[in-house]
């Protein structure tokens, strides 16, 4: 095991109703004037926006809006946030609604205490300083009310691209698995399969004797793979709903991560689709993660076999360990359609005539990325070809 820091400093509230008590959290965490920032129009729809607003009044909190966050969310509403919130002299940025809105939320957080352009912040510089983020989830899957990441597309090429600092990391969550149940099962489903995908980019790993961290990562797969097909047939089921809210926090806070190398090339790969394409990040991994699996397994059969077997439920071939390793990457690719998500490029409505964009926008050029393997601009198209073609 390699060494490692874990920081984790969000408070999570969780359980029916708790969003009830946001004002006194907001309080609390010292906030007087807040940014309220939601997207669309679930969080009004379903009466939540009302009920943090109560709370927020009942506690005498000054609060300012700014809905609108769509998925995949963009700078232009991140400039307009800033703007207000200078403007409005906020301290406090309280996000309601799934990873989009966290992100444009933690995005608005750095950048209104800086001078030059929040995009900075997400072409690798370091924020000194950033205004304290708090958030009401309202879907279970980006990890992002316990992660320290932001992810934010550029309309000027349409380019999608990562922040990462502990001063963006919430100061609180509220998580409140009712919130989940007006999910379309579609999107239920997306934010599954980027639970799975956030333990899949640490479980292929080059760090030896991490048989915590294993058993650990092992342990969310098996519940994703157990709950999500009951909340898909039962879409009120609190407890199904309930072990999935924390597995997608436990999956991203890199509890189940630290002291090993970690891959994270399938998420670069599929940024990329859903900056062009404005599909679900977890309908692209659904399409991306199995076909980068194919391509690298070959890499440490073992660790597949490890997969296929205790997390698929495989029988070893001890005799042709290569094919108990597929037969568990192929196991994922039907549990994904079971789910009701796309497995190749058709499904998802990407082309396969893209391919050079898709790298070209990637941006890697001659270099190599990847914790797991080193991936090359070549294996990395090789990689959108697997995935065009992919069936069962
Ligand atoms: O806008 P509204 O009307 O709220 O609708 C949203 C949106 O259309 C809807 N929704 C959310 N909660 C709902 C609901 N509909 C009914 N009932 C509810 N309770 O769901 C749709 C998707 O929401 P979104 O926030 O986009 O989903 P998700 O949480 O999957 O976030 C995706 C974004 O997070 C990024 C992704 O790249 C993508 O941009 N990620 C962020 C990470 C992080 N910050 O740590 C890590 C991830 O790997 C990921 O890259
Ligand atoms: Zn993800």
């Amino acid at each position: 095991m390699n060494d490692f820091n874990f920081y984790s400093p969000t408070e999570f509230v969780f359980g029916r109703g708790r969003e009830k008590e946001c004002g006194a959290y907001v309080k609390k965490y010292g906030g007087t004037r807040v940014l309220l920032h939601y997207g669309g129009s679930s969080a009004a729809r379903s009466g939540l926006l009302g009920r943090v607003k109560a709370s927020l009044d009942t506690c005498g909190v000054a609060y300012c809006e700014l809905g609108g966050v769509q998925p995949n969310p963009h700078d232009s509403l991140v400039y307009k946030g800033i703007e207000l919130a200078r403007k409005e002299k906020v301290d406090f940025i309280l996000a309601v609604g799934g990873g989009s809105v966290i992100d444009s939320a933690k995005a608005i957080a750095m950048g209104v205490p800086y001078e030059g352009d929040f995009w900075d912040f997400y072409s690798g510089k370091q924020p000194e300083k950033a205004l304290p983020v708090a958030t009401v989830l309202t879907i279970a899957a980006a990890g992002s009310e316990g992660s320290g990441d932001s992810v934010i597309t550029k309309e000027d090429g349409m380019l999608k691209r990562g922040a990462g600092s502990d001063l963006i990391r919430p100061r609180f969550s509220v998580m409140n698995p009712e919130l989940t149940q007006t999910l379309p099962a579609y999107q239920t489903a997306c934010g599954a399969t980027d639970i799975m995908a956030h333990v899949f980019e640490r479980y292929f790993t080059n760090t030896k004797e991490v048989e915590i961290t294993d058993r650990l990562c092992e342990a969310v797969l098996l519940t994703m793979i157990k709950e999500t097909p009951r909340v898909i047939a039962d879409p009120d089921n609190y407890e199904a709903r309930a072990n999935i809210m924390w597995a997608g926090t436990v999956a991203h806070t890199n509890i189940v991560g630290v002291g090993r190398e970690q891959d994270w090339n399938s998420h670069g790969i599929e940024h990329e689709l859903s900056a062009l394409y404005d599909c679900a990040h977890g309908a692209g991994l659904a399409v991306i993660m199995p076909a980068w699996m194919e391509y690298v397994y070959k890499h440490n059969v073992r660790r597949f076999c490890q997969m296929a077997t205790r997390v698929f439920g495989q029988q070893m071939d001890y005799e042709k360990p290569e094919e108990t390793a597929l037969k568990g990457i192929t196991a994922f690719r039907y549990f994904l359609r079971s789910i009701g998500m796309p497995i190749n490029f058709a499904e998802l409505g990407a082309k396969e005539k893209d391919i050079p964009l898709l790298v070209e926008k990637f941006g890697l050029g001659d270099g190599r990325t990847g914790g797991f393997v080193h991936l090359s601009s070549e294996d990395i198209a090789a990689i959108y070809k697997i995935a065009a073609h992919a069936d069962l």
